[in-house]
This record gives C-alpha cells, sequence and structure tokens, in this order.
C-alpha cells in the first residue's frame, strides 16, 4: 500500500470529481491520505473529507506561510483554537517561502517558530514547506528543536548536502512528482538518500508528474512517483510502498498516546 503524506483533496479542484478521484487513487494501491491544511478558509472543507473517509482522509492542523499576511496573528489564533479543541497527527503546512513574495517574511519566520513550538508541546510532527529557505529552515531549527521533534521537509527538491543534514536534524524528505521531471537532478540525490527516510506525496492539485504534467495532479499519480523512485533504486515497486508506508506511519504516529490538545 501506498501513502499520500501531502495532498490537498478538499480544494476546489476538486469539487466535480472528489469520490471518483479517491476510487482511483484507491485502484492505483494509495490507502491513506495526509492533509494538510493551508489557511482557515480550508479547515472547514479539510473536516468533511475526514468525516466522509474516516482513517484514510487524515487532517493536520496548521498556517501555511503563503497565506501569512498582515493578519497572521488573527489566522494563528484560529490554528491554536482548533489545536485546543481536538487532536491532530502533524502541524501542518508551516514554513518560510521566498520564492513568490518576501514581503512578509518576519511575519513568516514568526508564525513558523509559534507552530514549531506548539508542535513541541503536542509532541507532534511538523510538515515543512521550505521553496527557497531550505538552508534558512534548518538554521532555525537546529536552534530552536528540542529531542523529540521530528517531520517532513515536503517537495524536498534540495542539494545532496542539504539531504544529509535534514536527516541528521532527525528529519525525513518528502518526494514527490519533481522526481519525475527531466533535467531536475532529484533523481542523483534521491539515490544516494536512504530509503528509510523518505515518504511520497503528490501536493496534489499541484506539481503533476510526468507524463501528465500540466494538468491536475491528483493522488492517484503517487504511483508514479512510486516506480521512478523504485526504479532508481533498483528495487520492487512493494518494497519500496512498503518502506515508505512504514515511514509514514512512523512519523505520523511516533506517539500516539500523546495525540493530545493545547
Ligand atoms: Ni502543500
Amino acid at each position: 500500500m501506498l501513502t499520500d503524506t501531502h495532498t490537498h483533496l478538499y480544494l476546489k479542484e476538486f469539487d466535480n470529481d472528489r469520490v471518483e478521484m479517491l476510487e482511483r487513487a484507491k485502484e492505483a494501491g494509495v490507502g491513506k491520505f495526509y492533509l494538510p491544511n493551508i489557511d482557515s478558509t480550508t479547515i472547514g472543507p479539510m473536516l468533511e473529507m475526514e468525516a466522509g473517509n474516516p482513517g484514510v482522509c487524515v487532517p493536520m492542523m496548521g498556517l501555511h506561510p503563503g497565506s501569512v499576511k498582515a493578519n497572521y496573528e488573527d489566522e494563528l489564533s484560529i490554528v491554536e483554537a482548533w489545536l485546543s479543541k481536538r487532536p491532530f497527527v502533524a502541524i501542518g503546512e508551516i514554513g518560510i517561502d521566498l520564492y513568490w513574495d518576501k514581503t512578509f517574511y518576519e511575519q513568516q519566520k514568526a508564525s513558523f517558530i509559534q507552530q514549531v513550538e506548539w508542535a513541541k508541546v503536542l509532541r507532534l510532527p511538523i510538515i515543512i514547506h521550505s521553496r527557497e529557505t531550505i538552508d534558512l529552515i534548518i538554521e532555525i531549527l537546529a536552534g530552536i528543536k528540542d529531542e523529540h521533534l521530528t517531520g517532513i521537509f515536503h517537495c524536498f527538491t534540495g542539494t545532496p548536502q542539504q539531504a544529509e543534514e535534514i536527516i541528521s536534524l532527525g528529519f525525513f524528505l518528502g518526494i514527490g512528482g519533481v522526481l519525475t521531471f527531466k533535467n531536475a537532478g532529484l533523481d542523483k540525490t534521491v539515490k544516494d538518500i536512504p530509503l528509510d527516510r523518505i515518504v511520497l506525496e503528490t501536493d496534489a492539485p499541484y506539481l503533476t508528474p510526468t507524463p501528465h504534467r500540466g494538468k491536475r495532479n491528483e493522488s492517484a499519480y503517487l504511483k508514479l512517483v512510486a516506480e521512478r523512485l523504485s526504479s532508481l533504486k533498483n528495487m520492487e515497486l512493494e518494497e519500496v510502498a512498503a518502506a515508505t508506508t512504514a515511514n509514514a506511519e512512523k512519523i505520523f504516529q511516533k506517539n500516539p498516546a500523546s495525540y493530545t490538545t493545547l
């Protein structure tokens, strides 16, 4: 069984065929879907998906760096209220994105650090968005992490050295559709990353793998990423599926007894 550790299936891009899309994913061997939150507008649809697919679609709670604006403190208090109301398996997706817009850099940083602090209190893993900011995030985490903190650098596209630093911090690498892109160079990096530090993800509806590039991504395409990884590692698809799913279980159920509220 494959596990999609990062997929935004609650977004409006799936409103017309959500049930069929989930069926296609299951037929492709994807049995579990972890849903990272974006901001206060996505919580309702995300929790609706959980209610319709309990134990299969699993929500996280957090504020995405792309949604950190002047009102970020209001958004953070909504995250805090949810973390106080019911347990979640992870805090995500959180991070710093300097690709699109640097206007709210300080606010993004403050928001990331606040959410890491909540993750430490709750002993939850964090799901990190680090576009153009891998080194910065590694530096911040090295300064504030405790012995329990772990998580995933989602959509990892960094260098072998960055991969090594992430692993030595105790974190995992989320590998998605970019692995199937020609000339991305991620294939060479991933070859040397130990399989016990890799989880698979689609980031649907974004980052569609080859040969569907340019179209909407969906969780069924996770199989294309898994196939590419198994050929790079010279392993059977089943072996890659079992190992990456086991890694996901380890991350998200690290401290089941401690799934608690703020
Ligand atoms: Ni995402």
